[in-house]
């Protein structure tokens, strides 16, 4: 996450004395760290639709004593009411616009609420990169051996249709439609693609890992080997998968990421 964080803020060229406002804020992964980099004359509004995560952002302000420094507003990131025209310096927003439905309407208002010359940093993961590109792979498993029972479950999270889910419904190209048409200037995309890279999965037992989810709003891989296959593919696909966990072959991340900076000019 530090480097992701960095990534973000360094892309935004943050400075002394900047109004940054981090758009689903979540916990303050940005926010906080961008607290440090605006200085005392700074500021940061730490903005969400979640009230919870806003109230554990604000806790953590106060305890840390930085409240002055800090604004909290719980808005949706596509209607940013309550945040003045021309009046942040950056925007910042990491790993969000995969939940939002509107995303042209987002960029139009990280658009005005930007004084001219601010700067807009945003990192989003790709989903749609690692839907099409996982090939043999699945849960970041291998599943050549059974790759007919891979076939429906791929269908499975896919049934949503990829227009309608906010996850999978957008690629790199998009972001820098989407920030042109808004009005965006010195666009620049960092884009960087793995595809079946060696990597530990969260769990080796896949009685826990069947108890996962690639993303927080698809079904977890048990849910979607409930609803895809019957009874027996299931048992098949099962075996398949405690045989692959128990060889010790380590799992393989296929996945696409993209930073974009951009000013308004
Ligand atoms: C994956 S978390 C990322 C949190 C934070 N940006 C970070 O880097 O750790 C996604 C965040 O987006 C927020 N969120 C979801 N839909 C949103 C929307 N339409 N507008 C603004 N925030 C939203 C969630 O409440 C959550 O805090």
């Amino acid at each position: 996450m530090a480097v992701y964080r960095a990534g973000v803020l360094d892309r935004a060229a943050v400075t002394d004395g900047d109004v940054l406002l981090d758009v689903g804020t979540g916990d303050g992964l940005i926010g906080f760290a961008a607290l440090e980099r605006v200085g005392p004359g700074g500021q940061v509004i730490f903005s969400d639709i979640s009230a919870e995560l806003l109230a554990e952002c604000r806790r953590r302000a106060d305890a840390d004593g930085l409240l002055e420094r800090c604004r909290f507003v719980q808005v949706g990131a596509d209607d940013l009411r309550g945040v003045a025209d021309r009046s942040v310096d950056v925007v910042t927003t990491r790993s969000v616009l995969i939940y939002v439905q509107r995303k042209q309407a987002a960029f139009a208002e990280f658009f005005r609420i930007l004084r001219p010359g601010g700067r807009l940093s945003i990192f989003e993961p790709i989903n749609r990169f690692t839907v099409m590109e996982e090939g043999d792979c699945l849960f970041g498993l291998d599943v050549a051996a059974v790759a007919d029972l891979a076939a429906k479950l791929r269908r499975a999270y896919l049934s949503v249709g990829t227009e309608q889910d906010s996850m999978l419904n957008f690629d790199e190209r998009d972001l820098l439609r989407w920030a042109q048409a808004a009005g965006f200037t010195a666009l620049e995309l960092d884009y960087r693609a793995e595809i079946e890279v060696a990597e530990p999965l969260p769990s080796t037992d896949w009685d826990v890992l069947k108890k996962t989810a690639p993303n927080p709003l698809a079904p977890t891989f048990e849910e979607a080997l409930a609803q895809a296959l019957t009874s027996q593919e299931r048992d098949r696909f099962e075996e398949h998968v405690r045989a692959v966990l128990a060889s010790g072959m380590p799992g393989r991340k296929t996945l696409a990421t993209a930073y974009l900076r951009a000013i308004r000019p």
